[in-house]
């Protein structure tokens, strides 16, 4: 290969411009990272309303005729220049798919929009379409990056190609698979052949998803533990079968994290900074203002009181129900403080309000999305709480562990390769970094709380705990070289069991 790895990079968020979740972070630092260590790398998302409300100077490179559900559709390629993104953009604008306010899958009621398989088939072939230079701009890709279910169709459009990029399929989270059924596939003109058990068909009807791993050249998820874990019945959401056939293409890289928006040290969301070496007064001082924000117990006594915070989808998956049912007891047993933001399940979004509404000094909760308070909640919070029943990666912990927040997690997924649990050998040896606790249940959480806030009472102990985190380096070098090594053929180990 000559010159540069030519990287067409496909997501369906893409922070600043839109995002849900983890997703739009990793969109928007891996191809970043994959830029600086040499790869020639192009970015492609749908033009979501928001996403051109953000972005300039922008040129329409082509335009496309594209297979949608029962009718062609005539798709506009933009490059598009925007803050924070230093790599090309190509944005595929459709308007009757994508120009619509808010969340990116969901309507406003919180239902899916009804015609998201249609979306994604055309964003995919839309993909497959650039992959192979249709539009003639004279850059042809040498690998074609696709992220979840939404872009899972693209390793299948591209098989259909002679000559064709190599296609790695990534796996941010198994749990939302772009499942559909028959008529759909109909509607969308999906070829039948594609219909089978060793296709993309699943439980009558067909995967997005399991299109991505059964058609890609390489499978990655976001950490090594999560590749083992799906492989098994527990974890593999109903495609452990499809992944343990497909091991040899299976790998687990880390996710790292934008060391730059992530940085207690020059956080321009912050009121004060701070660093490894000079904590205070900075964390004290964004602990008050994040007591202050929620109208929580803030006076000379409050630096002493542990002080937990969470953020996060409000979904099962976060482990949200085990906080709600663990707070009675740990507000009787303890003094504790919490703060919560969040959004997602309504039964969970309740709990938590009323919560608040019974301890307004001691519990702050705010439901909605909000970027400033969750850098907020990162800094100022002593303990940060994500006791996730399964987690492909999860970037709140590592940034916690940045901002010198010790994280008490379950012993899963990326959790499990991130955090290290602070037990009596392990402080003092500065390998512990938060808590782990391995019965997921009230009374296994209940139990790392409380050996946190003992820790906490010991000072330099806790020092030593949250120094040996925040010197921890969790930028994306390492795993983006591993990116670029299969992008380039290397062998990479698989994941075992
Ligand atoms: P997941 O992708 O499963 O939601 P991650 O830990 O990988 O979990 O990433 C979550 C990202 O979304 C983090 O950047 C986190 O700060 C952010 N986030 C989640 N919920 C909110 C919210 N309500 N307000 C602000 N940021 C949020
Ligand atoms: C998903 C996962 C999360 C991961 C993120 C980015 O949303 O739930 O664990 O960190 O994707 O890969």
């Amino acid at each position: 290969m000559h010159g540069k790895i030519r990287v067409l990079f496909a997501v369906s968020e893409v922070y600043p411009l839109i995002k849900t979740g983890g997703l739009a972070d990793v969109g928007h630092s891996l191809p970043h990272a994959l830029d600086r260590v040499g790869a020639d790398v192009r970015l492609v998302m749908p033009a979501y309303r928001a996403v051109l409300e953000q972005t300039a100077s922008m040129k329409a490179i082509g335009w496309l005729t594209i297979q949608g559900a029962e009718r062609q559709l005539e798709v506009r390629i933009l490059e598009a220049s925007a803050a924070e993104i230093s790599v090309p953009l190509w944005l595929v604008d459709c308007a009757s798919l994508f120009d619509r306010p808010g969340n990116p899958y969901l309507r406003a009621d919180g239902g899916d929009w009804h015609d998201n398989a249609e979306r994604f088939t055309v964003f995919s072939r839309v993909i497959a379409q650039l992959a192979a230079d249709r539009l003639e701009t004279g850059w042809l890709p040498d690998v074609v990056h696709c992220n979840d279910w939404q872009t899972g169709l693209v390793p299948a459009f591209l098989s259909q190609q002679r000559q064709r990029p190599k296609t790695v399929f990534t796996i941010h989270n198994l749990s939302y698979g772009g499942h559909y059924g028959p008529d759909e596939f109909h509607r969308l003109h999906l070829p039948w052949r594609w219909w089978d058990v060793d296709g993309m068909e699943f439980y009558g009807g067909f995967s997005m998803l399991k299109a991505g791993i059964v058609f890609a050249d390489e499978v990655t998820t976001v950490s090594p533990t999560y590749a083992r874990e799906i492989c098994t019945a527990d974890f593999g959401c109903g495609l452990q079968g499809v992944l343990q056939v497909n091991r040899h293409k299976l790998h687990g890289i880390l996710n790292g994290i934008d060391e730059g928006v992530w940085n207690p040290e020059t956080d321009s969301l912050l009121p004060a900074h701070y660093s490894a070496q000079r904590r205070q007064p900075g964390k004290s001082i964004n602990k008050r203002a994040l007591l202050q924000h929620f109208g929580l117990s803030c006076d000379e006594k409050s630096d002493h009181v542990p002080l937990f915070g969470m953020v996060g989808r409000l979904v099962q998956q976060k482990g949200v129900d085990l906080i709600l049912d663990a707070l009675p007891r740990l507000l009787v047993q303890t003094e504790a403080c919490f703060v919560f933001v969040g959004s997602g399940q309504s039964e969970y979004e309740q709990r938590l309000r009323a919560f608040a509404d019974q301890y307004p000094r001691r519990i702050g909760v705010y439901v909605g999305y909000d970027e400033k308070l969750a850098h907020l909640v990162e800094a100022g919070a002593d303990m940060f709480l994500m006791p996730s029943r399964f987690e492909p990666c999860g970037l709140n912990q590592m940034y916690s562990l940045r901002y010198g927040t010790p994280p008490i997690v379950y012993r899963t997924g990326g959790l499990a390769d991130t955090v290290f649990d602070a037990d009596d050998v392990h402080v003092d040896r500065k390998v512990a970094n938060g808590f782990v606790f391995d019965e997921l249940s009230v009374d296994g959480l209940i139990d790392a709380v409380s050996r946190a806030i003992h820790l906490f009472g010991q000072t330099r102990r806790w020092q030593t705990l949250q120094r040996t985190g925040m010197h921890q380096s969790f930028g994306w070098e390492h795993s983006a070289m591993i990116y670029l090594s299969l992008y380039q053929g290397a062998a990479l180990p698989q994941a075992h069991e």
